[in-house]
Parts: structure tokens; sequence; C-alpha cells
């Protein structure tokens, strides 16, 4: 059994709106999922629902249904969010299946009979609307708590509590030892800046029953629940558990679920996240994993946020980013393409209506979508759509988008591949600017260089399709149709000089991204 490239995406809440953030964080994990079954790995991605707690709770309360009945309304939506996106996920996983929930308790009874809990009363200040005690650190000077923390109330409870505070030493350690850990750099300096001047308090893992029930229970105590985020974050492992993977179902000590495919999937090879819940998944999830004696995830891969003009996305303000919107009007890869080769996985990002516009415009239409529509024409008008015999003028340009793009993708460098991409067909372009194919076809002496040329031209198209498909699956796809080509342009090896073989006929060209009139205002 060979272990699976295996990739997460951090899991929505289900009562939230699906808003550009959510889609960013699953198109660049996308990417990376088909960049890698591009380069020959077998890639199980995950993404899902995160649908307990008591926000939960609360709406379904409020619309008169059970919480069930209204996570399995709002599921629907969330998955066709994620086809909308094009995304190529092998599961998709729902805290309130099942198949989670088992493992979840299995986690929890394991962690119990091993002394990782303690029980223990508290008295203090609950945000209702975060779901968590405050402390001190979260007073205003003037005593007050911010407004942000809802309604916070004075309570004691009796709780459970995982003792992370034991290892703290051997994380800070970890983290230092394996540089890699957490991507990019200054995510891991902030992370270890935390660990290093605080001392980690234990955490609270559990919700009365009687105050909180949308939870999973706890199996060796009934009257509690799992806190959110401990049900939450073990759904990395629940899915794998439920395939049958022995790295999750042996510690465990779960036997193999009957008809399971028994896939070897942990530890996962990249679990994207956004900054915002950083300390979740490099503090809390390593230990939970120590604790349960599994492995660490290979990397977490922290990106950054979207902001809209300058401004935090917010319903009051009215400037969410409705990604369906943009898709309805302008394609989903004219989508993908954006926010992908607009932002690098790290820092914050801002859109822009005109700074979208204006990539769909330059790099789409007149960029790769010009290039394809002008060769494939040429080469159906000049040559009847045969290709002539090989010639390798663009060869070494090629090899070198080729060979970047490779290295890019490997270490994350999204924004990075997409811009040797881009530069291939810069060049491609100026190549037709340069040798005038128009004008050598007016020479019958020219007969040869206008083969030349073409030659060049509808190979170096048929190698940016296999480039671009990770990025612009359905462009690529339409790409290789036109180009006459059966096959779908998902392998990467596919990508070196010279597979356009002579007399091959070309499709049909049509134009990949139509131009849009910017100037003049929509007519009704
Ligand atoms: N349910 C938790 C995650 C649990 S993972 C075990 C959660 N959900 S969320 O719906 O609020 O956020 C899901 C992801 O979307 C997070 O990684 C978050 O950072 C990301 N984004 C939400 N808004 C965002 C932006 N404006 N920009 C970029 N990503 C953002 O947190």
């Amino acid at each position: 059994m060979n272990k699976q490239f295996y990739l997460t995406t951090a899991i929505d809440y289900v009562n939230g709106q699906p808003h550009l953030g959510h889609a960013y964080e699953k198109i660049i994990t996308d990417v990376m999922a088909r960049a890698n079954r591009s380069l020959g790995r077998t890639v199980f991605f995950l993404t899902g629902n995160d649908e307990h707690g008591q926000k939960v709770q609360q709406a379904a309360m409020a619309e008169g249904k059970t919480p069930q009945h209204y996570c399995d309304k709002l599921a629907v939506i969330w998955k066709a969010f994620a086809e909308k996106l094009n995304l190529s996920n092998n599961d998709y996983v729902r805290t309130t299946e099942p198949r989670h929930k088992q493992v979840v308790q299995a986690i929890l009874a394991k962690l119990h009979r091993e002394d990782h809990f303690y029980k223990a009363s508290y008295h203090g200040f609950y945000s209702t609307k975060e779901e968590t005690f405050l402390t001190e650190k979260d007073r205003r000077p003037d005593g007050t708590f911010d407004p942000m923390f809802g309604e916070v109330i004075e309570l004691t409870e009796d709780n459970y509590y995982f003792k992370l505070q034991r290892h703290q030493a051997w994380l800070i350690e970890y983290i230092e030892r394996n540089p890699d850990f957490i991507f990019p750099d200054y995510r891991r300096n902030e992370v270890l800046g935390f660990l290093k001047n605080n001392v980690l308090e234990d955490l609270c893992i559990t919700r009365p029953a009687s105050r909180l029930n949308w939870g999973i229970p706890l199996p060796f105590d009934p009257e509690f629940v799992t806190y959110v985020w401990f049900d939450a974050l073990s759904n990395y492992i629940t899915i794998p558990a439920a395939c049958g993977d022995p790295a999750i179902c042996g510690p465990l000590e779960i036997p193999i679920p009957d008809g399971a495919p028994r896939l070897s999937l942990w530890p996962a090879d990249a679990q994207v996240i956004g900054k915002d819940i950083l300390k979740f998944h490099a503090v809390f999830w390593p230990i939970m994993l120590k604790a349960m004696g599994i492995e660490l995830p290979r990397q977490i891969v922290v990106h950054g946020w979207w902001q809209k003009d300058g401004q935090k996305m917010s319903k009051s303000v009215g400037n969410v980013v409705d990604p369906i919107q943009v898709i309805q009007e302008w394609g989903v890869d004219a989508f993908r393409y954006y926010v992908v080769r607009e932002l690098a996985v790290g820092p914050d990002g801002n859109w822009t209506d005109a700074g979208f516009r204006s990539r769909y415009q330059a790099e789409l239409a007149n960029g790769l979508g010009n290039l394809v529509n002008r060769s494939l024409s040429m080469l159906t008008r000049y040559r009847q759509g045969l290709v002539p015999a090989r010639s390798d003028e663009l060869a070494a340009d090629a090899a070198r988008a080729v060979q970047d793009t490779r290295q890019h993708l490997e270490q994350f460098g999204l924004q990075a591949a997409l811009l040797s991409i881009g530069g291939l067909i810069t060049r491609a372009n100026q190549y037709v600017d340069q040798t005038a194919p128009f004008k050598l076809a007016k020479d019958p002496a020219q007969s040869e260089r206008l083969d030349q040329v073409l030659y060049n031209l509808v190979e170096v198209c048929r190698i940016l399709a296999i480039l671009l498909n990770p990025f612009l699956p359905d462009t690529s796809i339409k790409m290789y149709q036109q180009l006459g080509l059966g096959e779908v342009p998902a392998d990467f090896q596919r990508a070196a000089w010279g597979g356009m073989t002579a007399a091959h006929r070309i499709g049909t060209p049509t134009p990949l991204f139509p131009r849009k009139d910017l100037e003049s205002p929509k007519r009704a």
C-alpha cells in the first residue's frame, strides 16, 4: 500500500456564507492537488464542513429546525460551492457524519484512558459568540470586553481539560528542528515567539451538554460534549481512519472498518489554512497528535487573508466578494486564475473589481487567449490545420518554463509558477510579432520559415495546456481539444518539447476568453 499525497483545507463553518476567502483556500489546495497528480503522485484531497457548536444550534433553533436538518440543508450549498470552483477533492467530510463522530469518540476514549485529561471547575467570563472563556488579556483598559466577543456572561462550570503544558518544550524543539513544518517562515517565527513567551494553558475540551448539546458526547461522561475545535481538527485523521489507514487505526487501536478501501494517507503532506487559525493548527493540533501517538503532518501551509478594496469583507459593509457571481459572469477559470496570480501563498491580498478585469483582459484574453487563437487560426488558414515538421526555436524557452514551473509547484510557489508560465506566453506572443507569419504567408519563398514558426507556436500551445492544467483545468482541456489531442493534459512529463507530430490535424480554434468591452456600461 503506497502512501498517497494527502492534502487538506480547513473545514468551513457550515452556517457561514461561502465567500472569496473560503474559495481561495480551496482553489490553492486544488491547484496543488492537480499539480501533484500531474507530477505523477496519487493524491487524496480532503475538504468539508465544520457543523457542531453553539452558533449552529442557535441558528437552527431560530429557523425552527433541528440542528441536523439545518446542517443538511446548508451542506448542500457548500458542496455545490466546491463543485462550482471545480475542485478535484477525493472526499468531503462533514463533522456530523457517523464515520467522523465514531473516530472522535475513539480518540477521546484513548486520551482519557491514558490520562491526558482532568476534570476541574472553572469560574470566569464566557463569550457566547466565541464559545470560549475569556481571560484577563481579553479585557480592555476600562475592564470591559471588546464587542467582538458578543454577550459575555459570568459562569462557574465543570469541564474536562487537556494537559497541554507538558508538551510545550517538545513542541518548541520540534518546530525548531523541522523548519519546513510551518510555511511561510514568518508564520513559523510567530508560533515560536508565542510558545517561547507564554506558558501554555491547559485546553478546555468540553462543554456541558446542559448548555450545549449540539456536539459529540464524551464516551466516558455523557454530561459533556466535545469542544468544537477538538472535534473539527480531528477531521484530518477521522477520514483516513474511515478509509482504513493503518497510520491512524493502529495508534488509536480501532479496527479497520468493514469495506474500507484501506488507503495509506497519513501523515498529511500539506494542511492548508488561513492565518487566523494558526494557533489551533500549529499548537493544539500537533500536541493532540503527539498525545495520540500519531505522526505530525509534514507541513502546515498558512495563507493570508483577502480584503475587498482595502477593507475587511463583511456582510454589514456589503463588500463581500461572491465567487459564484464572478464565476457566472467571467467563468471559473478566470476566477481561479485571478486569485492565484494576484497573491502568493502567505501575504494578505486585496480584491478590486478593476484589478480583476484588467488581469482578465491583459493576461487571459490578450495574453493566453490571443496566442492560442492566432496560432491555431494561422495553422488552419495556411496549412489546413496540419502540423508541420518539428522545429526547435522556442524549445529552450519552453524547457525553462517547464522546469521553473515544476520547481515552484514543489514549494507552494503557485503565483511564481503562473509568472513562469506567463513568461512563456509573452515570449510566444513576441515571437509572432517578430516573425510576422501573416507576412511570411504571402511569400511562397518563405514557406519553410512559415512551417517552422507555425510548429513552434502550436507546440508552445500544447505545452502551455499541460502547465496550466492545475490552474485552469477547463481551459486546458479546451486547448487540448482545439489542438486535436484526445487525452486530458494532466501529465507533466508530456511537457517535453516535440510532442506535436508532423501531419497531426488540429481541431477548430475558438476564443478561450472572449474580450469584454470594458469601457461601455452594460446594456440592459
Ligand atoms: N471551522 C473553522 C476551521 C476548522 S479546521 C479544523 C473555521 N472555519 S471558517 O469558515 O471560518 O474559515 C475557513 C477557512 O477560510 C479558514 O482557513 C480561514 O482562514 C479562511 N478564510 C475565511 N475568511 C478569509 C478571508 N477573508 N481571506 C482568506 N481566507 C479566509 O475557521
